[in-house]
């Protein structure tokens, strides 16, 4: 698979098969992720990958904070802008109308919307989960830097055959995913990631998700 299909044949997928993944497997993606760039070839990030008990354990430590103490939010800063401007927030409002609209699940449920979502935080069935973490005085550049390699990693997994959804959804847990991974600062985890195989047969997984056109963000000139 060249790049270029593996760019437009990656979703985020949010049912996953069963089926095991190995570490020779997730290894390999790891070492084609690493050729990633970054500035300065800082390559400002750590990856902690947990199967079986170890992905167990960070559900675990979530699900109980989520039932004790729901609404701390241990972010380092907000996912999103307080108020999201246009074209946004009509953007982000746009892909969430999308998924419910193909699941049948109306606006009104709101328990079934929130259970959608509470499946983010059991990877999605996904029977690896990842976690990035960066140095927390690393500044924006190095953080956009992690992303690409994020980025890497899903292509490599999409050209593998595997299936991906990166998760901000543990980025609300952060300090909790830490201490269940035994982060320690300066590092502080950014993002999950699931992987797996993805259960083909799910609805969920039959999204596709909108782009603006090309001329709508890049200009041209001097051609
Ligand atoms: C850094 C990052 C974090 C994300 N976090 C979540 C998440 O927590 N839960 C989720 O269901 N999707 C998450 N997504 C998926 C986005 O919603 C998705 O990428 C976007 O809607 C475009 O859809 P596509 O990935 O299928 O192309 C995340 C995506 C990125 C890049």
């Amino acid at each position: 698979m060249d790049v270029i299909d593996a760019l437009k044949r990656r979703i985020s997928t949010r049912a996953f098969l069963d089926t095991p993944v190995s570490e020779t497997e997730i290894r390999e993606l790891l070492d084609a992720a690493r050729w990633s760039a970054s500035g300065g070839n800082l390559q400002p990030w750590q990856v902690y990958v947990v199967a079986g008990e170890a992905r167990q354990r960070v559900i675990d430590a979530v699900q109980k904070k989520l039932s004790t103490d729901p609404f701390t939010n241990e972010a380092a800063f907000p996912v999103y802008p307080e108020s999201l401007w246009e074209p946004y927030r009509s953007r982000r409002f746009q892909v969430g109308e999308d998924m419910y609209e193909l699941l049948g699940i109306p606006r009104e449920d709101k328990g079934a919307r929130l259970a959608h979502l509470m499946a983010n935080y059991e990877f999605f069935g996904a029977p690896v989960g990842v976690f990035f973490s960066i140095d927390e005085r690393m500044n924006p550049n190095q953080w956009a830097h992690l992303g690409m390699f994020m980025m890497s990693f899903c292509l490599a997994a999409e050209a593998k055959g595997l299936a991906t959804c990166m998760q901000e959804a543990w980025t609300v847990h952060a300090g909790t995913v830490a201490n269940a991974l035994g982060v320690e600062k300066p590092q502080i985890v950014y993002c999950g990631l699931a992987l797996g195989h993805a259960d083909k047969d799910a609805k969920v997984n039959q999204l596709r998700t909108r782009r603006a056109e090309v001329d709508e963000f890049a200009s041209f000139e001097g051609f």
